[in-house]
């Protein structure tokens, strides 16, 4: 079966095809953030109105490049939430005019199943059940997987998420958007001990995170400094090692907890180096995606909508976006939604 992902859940373009004995086929990605950088975040509005400018065409360079006509489609999989609703929407209608005119089936997908997914495309894949630690711009979640659609949230940010506080502490710094890889560069220069962050609730028992603190951490020890470029460097190593050691803790509370050995990492943030590199230490295999599909892509739709798609899974003719939507309402593909 050869299915076409589309994602427009936030400030990326992402689209790919996706063949179920073959592989992926191809993928392209149109990234919205030089347009958003100049105001400092993603303007929703404007996102929308790019999503519309960029999908047709990159649904036809995939189709191209992967040697296809669209009537070799047999699947269309879309991110259906969370994210922007009107970029969400965007995505959701291409998907539907598609799936009408070509009469075949469409199915929407969780924007983070599909990042929990994105390491199935690789070589080396963890084996169910494995625990997932998703950090991106807006979720941050340690997730029992005991199978695609058998979710269970084991903890959560109880505030900012890790990317976010990325973004914020960037923004605070002077650095732009986005955060996460500016501050991974910047860090790089950084002098070890220098300042020492807190790591935010180690000490409660518990899976759950609070990043908003270390932001504010951040905001006071830049006010109190020398404001120059070293100091900004020493201020994202001391922050990012804070963010990392406290991911590394609790990933390893929930590995001791639940006795699994396998923990995939996922979402923007996993794209990280520094935190990589952490992560060596853990008593863990640990599984990421491929460092372009850890922030948003349209294969990690097209991989988890094949999953849904072969198990007979589809959307009716009714069809709306999620903005909210939480990982432990899915089901196991063989069960379908109530109202499709
Ligand atoms: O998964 P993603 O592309 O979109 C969401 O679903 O939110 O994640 C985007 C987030 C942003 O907050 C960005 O700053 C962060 O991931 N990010 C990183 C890195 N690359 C992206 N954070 C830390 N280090 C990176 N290298
Ligand atoms: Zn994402």
């Amino acid at each position: 079966m050869r299915i076409l992902g589309i994602e427009t859940s936030c400030d990326e373009t992402g689209v790919a095809i996706y063949d179920t004995d073959q592989g992926l086929l191809s993928h392209a990605l149109f990234s919205q953030v030089d347009m958003h950088a100049h105001f400092g975040g993603v303007v929703p509005e404007l996102a929308s109105r790019d999503h519309i400018r960029r999908i047709v065409p990159l649904i036809k360079e995939v189709s191209d490049e992967a040697n296809i006509h669209f009537n070799a489609i047999d699947g269309i999989a879309y991110t259906e939430g969370p994210g922007l609703v009107g970029a969400l929407l965007v995505g959701i209608s291409v998907a539907h005019g598609l799936s009408w005119s070509l009469q075949i089936p469409a199915v929407g997908i969780h924007h983070m199943e599909g990042h929990l997914l994105a390491c199935m495309l690789e070589e080396e894949k963890p084996k169910f059940p494995f625990i997932a630690l998703l950090v991106s711009g807006g979720h941050t979640q340690l997730v029992k997987v005991e199978a695609v659609g058998r979710y269970t949230i084991m903890g959560e940010s109880l505030d900012d998420a890790v990317g976010e506080a990325f973004d914020k502490t960037a923004k605070l710094l002077g650095l732009g958007y986005p955060g996460g890889p500016v501050i991974e560069k910047i860090a790089r220069e950084g002098h070890a001990g220098i300042y020492n962050f807190p790591r935010p609730m180690i000490n409660r028992p518990g899976l759950d995170f609070s990043f908003s603190g270390l932001k504010t951490f951040a905001k006071n020890t830049w006010e109190e400094s020398r404001q120059d470029q070293q100091t900004k460097a020493d201020i994202a190593r001391a922050f990012s090692e804070a963010v990392f050691d406290t991911l590394f803790i609790k990933c390893q509370r929930a590995i001791q907890q639940t006795g699994l050995r396998h923990l995939v990492v996922a979402g923007g943030v996993s794209a990280n180096r520094q935190l990589r590199a952490r992560f060596r230490d853990l008593e863990a295999d640990v599984f990421y995606p491929r460092l372009e599909f850890c922030t948003d892509n349209g294969a990690m739709i097209a991989y988890a909508g094949a999953i849904r798609l072969v198990a007979g899974e589809q959307k009716g003719l009714s069809f709306g976006a999620r903005p909210r939507w939480s990982l432990d309402e899915l089901q196991p593909p063989a069960h379908l939604p109530e109202n499709s």
